[in-house]
């Protein structure tokens, strides 16, 4: 049996086991995913812990994706650049990837391409940071990074233009400012948490800022249609929801694992846990 799993605090609503087992059943693999709540004191502990008994691999999620680098003996290029990692991979060392930013990248790709676009990201936190440097490296024409906090959104994109060589620039989330930015854009990704449950009236996005010839992705899973991604249903613009990018980020696991994910069954198996 190979085992596999998820550390992170707290850890309890992590759809990840559903989604990974739903795999490894069908396909009948001898595999096991399993989720442990690992405390920050402990994360050094449990990756000794997880090597020691013979883990293939774990995810790692809040708020370990940046502390467990110290215990990492390589690093992927996306995880060098994004600081970050939330997939290793155990083969006598410890492998760090980071899958978040191209678990987005690929969802958004099958709606159309995403090099040669100008692309807005609301938000500069970790999951902005991922998306953002894993469109850089997919060769996209400029990114507009918006956040509420001026000065995070300005570190991320100089470090991001610095690091990758695309035009990146930062503005504020001010109305005026955003409709500006949103009118000049091909794809516009929700990576803050407004709009998340229970808060599920809040956007940051007036539905007279959203235009038809525009993809909106909102990486907010509950609720699964947040208002942003309504109302650009309304405008007519594409729209993508959070449950894609969860679901490919774990693919991309599952392939550096070794094993062929089965995208379609890992989304029914999350969409069915997201509505129990
Ligand atoms: N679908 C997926 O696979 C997936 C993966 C990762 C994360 N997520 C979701 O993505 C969201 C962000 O995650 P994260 O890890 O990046 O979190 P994070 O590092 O804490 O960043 C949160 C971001 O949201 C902004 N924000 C929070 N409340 C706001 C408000 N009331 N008004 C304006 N901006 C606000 C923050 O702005 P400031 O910088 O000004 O504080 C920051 O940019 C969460 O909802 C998370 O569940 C989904």
């Amino acid at each position: 049996m190979k085992y596999f799993c998820v550390i992170g605090e707290p850890i309890e609503h992590s759809l990840s086991p559903v989604m990974h087992n739903a795999v490894f059943k069908k396909h009948k693999l001898e595999c096991k995913y399993l989720a442990f709540r690992v405390k920050k004191e402990e994360l050094e502990n449990a990756v000794r812990g997880l090597k020691a008994l013979g883990f293939k691999g774990f995810n790692v999620t809040i708020p370990h994706k940046e502390k467990i680098i110290e215990y990492i003996d390589e690093l992927s290029k996306e995880a060098r650049l994004i600081k970050a990692v939330n997939t290793v991979k155990i083969d006598k060392k410890l492998i760090g990837y980071n899958t978040d930013g191209i678990g987005a990248v690929k969802s958004l790709k099958s709606l159309g391409e995403v090099k040669d676009k100008k692309i807005i990201i609301l938000g500069a936190g970790g999951a902005a940071r991922a998306i953002a440097f894993s469109l850089a490296l997919e060769k996209t024409r400029e990114i507009i990074i918006a956040n509420r906090t001026l000065e995070k959104a300005k570190k991320l994109a100089k470090e991001v233009e610095e690091k990758t060589g695309v035009k990146t620039h930062a503005c504020s989330i001010d109305k005026k400012v955003l409709k500006e930015k949103i009118k000049e854009s091909e794809i516009l990704i929700n990576c803050t948490s407004v709009g998340m449950y229970p808060d599920i009236n809040s956007t940051l996005v007036e539905k007279d800022m959203l235009k038809s010839d525009l993809v909106v992705m909102d990486i907010v899973y509950n609720p699964l249609e947040t208002r942003l991604l309504k109302e650009a249903k309304k405008a007519g613009a594409k729209i993508i929801n959070g449950v894609e990018m969860l679901v490919y980020q774990g693919a991309e696991a599952l392939k550096i694992w070794g094993v062929e994910p089965d995208i379609e069954l890992m989304r029914q198996a999350v969409l069915k846990e997201l509505k129990q």
